[in-house]
């Protein structure tokens, strides 16, 4: 089943349609939908704030969360970019000149900083002290456990009151550190509260009445992706989202599809699949009916034939016994005989 979009911004629709997949990353196509949506959601809300993202790579993520905003909004990238040796698990790899050409061609404006440093530093560096100013905080840096946990410390004290924190790999079995710190974080206190899960993210509200309201913003801006409500995650209750072939519908009126989504890719080739099976049951059915037809033809030639050779002697012993009737007769013989040929 199609699933269509909240009408997006320009920029953003245009990402999704035609950039998402010329930017290399990590990141689904449907969860680039949803980080899309939930950002336009929210500052459609009158939500105030910046955005940010730990982790950029070459932007994939990022440009999400970043095209069509307002003036008076930072979008904050964050990443070890050239200091890799700051990459402790060699998680991605930053490059800062593919990052700054992407926010280029896809149309960033000036509104967004570029903070090169470790996660791991930024308290030191007074990130935190400057206060709660984020409305969208998405977190997809180093994937080790204390990394996780540093992140999401960072991520609790600067969002806003309705705003959401995105966690990256939560259930990627190749990057076990994420789901091991976010179970520290929350062991431990944190007061982030899980709300909604995604393809390979998990999005955490402030608090559990905004965990609902992030729930019930999904539910509205999203009715064709939810799989499964009122999942039971570390003592809270959370709403599935998943994969979706997405027709991404623009302000421009316009509802197209992401370009080389596989997911709509396999779709298509489900349904050609399908129809060549139709085919070859149409075909078959076809085969047995000329099959049947040339039967029933060669009987009507038989049964012609057996009528001609019965019909014979009789016209010959009737010609013989009783010319003066058979006079008579031979004209309408010659008519059946005209129109057994026709029939033929
Ligand atoms: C998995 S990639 C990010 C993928 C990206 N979000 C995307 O959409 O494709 C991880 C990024 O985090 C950066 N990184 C790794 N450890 C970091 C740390 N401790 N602090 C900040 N950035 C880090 C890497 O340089 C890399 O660019």
């Amino acid at each position: 089943m199609t699933a269509f979009t909240p009408v997006l911004p320009e920029l953003t629709a245009g990402y999704l349609r035609t950039g998402l997949h010329q930017v290399k990353g990590w990141l689904n196509v449907s969860t680039a939908v949803y980080l899309s949506g939930v950002e336009a959601a929210q500052r459609g809300a009158g939500v105030s704030g910046d955005v940010a993202e730990i982790g950029i790579h070459h932007g994939k993520s990022f440009l999400c969360l970043a095209l069509d905003l307002p003036a008076d909004q930072r979008a904050v990238a964050i990443d070890v970019f050239d200091d890799q040796a700051a990459n402790l698990d060699q998680s991605g790899r930053g490059d800062r000149d593919i990052f700054e050409q992407n926010l280029a061609t896809y149309g960033a404006g000036d509104n967004v900083d570029i903070v090169q440093s470790s996660s791991l530093d930024l308290e030191q560096a007074g990130f935190v002290a400057a206060g709660r100013r984020f409305r969208i905080f998405s977190i997809d840096g180093g994937h080790t456990d204390q990394i996780t946990v540093n992140d999401l410390r960072i991520a609790e004290r600067t969002v806003v009151d309705h705003g959401l924190v995105v966690l990256d790999d939560v259930l990627n079995r190749h990057w076990l550190g994420v789901i091991t710190g976010l179970f520290s974080y929350l062991g431990d206190g944190g007061s982030l509260v899980p709300a909604v899960l995604v393809p390979n993210k998990l999005i955490l509200a402030t608090s559990t009445d905004q965990a609902k309201h992030c729930r019930a913003m999904f539910a509205e801006q999203f009715p064709d992706g939810l799989e499964k409500a009122d999942v039971p995650l570390a003592g809270h209750q959370i709403d599935v989202y998943g994969d979706r072939p997405w027709l991404v519908r623009g302000e421009d009126g316009r509802s197209e599809p992401v370009t080389g989504h596989e997911l709509m890719a396999t779709i298509t080739a489900a349904r050609l699949a399908e129809l060549e099976q139709q085919l070859r049951s149409t075909r078959a059915e076809l085969d047995t009916t000329h099959r049947q037809l040339d039967r029933t033809r060669r009987q009507l030639d038989a049964t012609r034939q057996q009528l001609r050779t019965a019909a014979q002697p009789l016209y010959r012993r009737a010609a013989r016994r009783l010319p003066w009737l058979a006079r008579p007769v031979r004209p309408v013989l010659r008519r059946v005989r005209a129109v057994v040929r026709r029939s033929r």
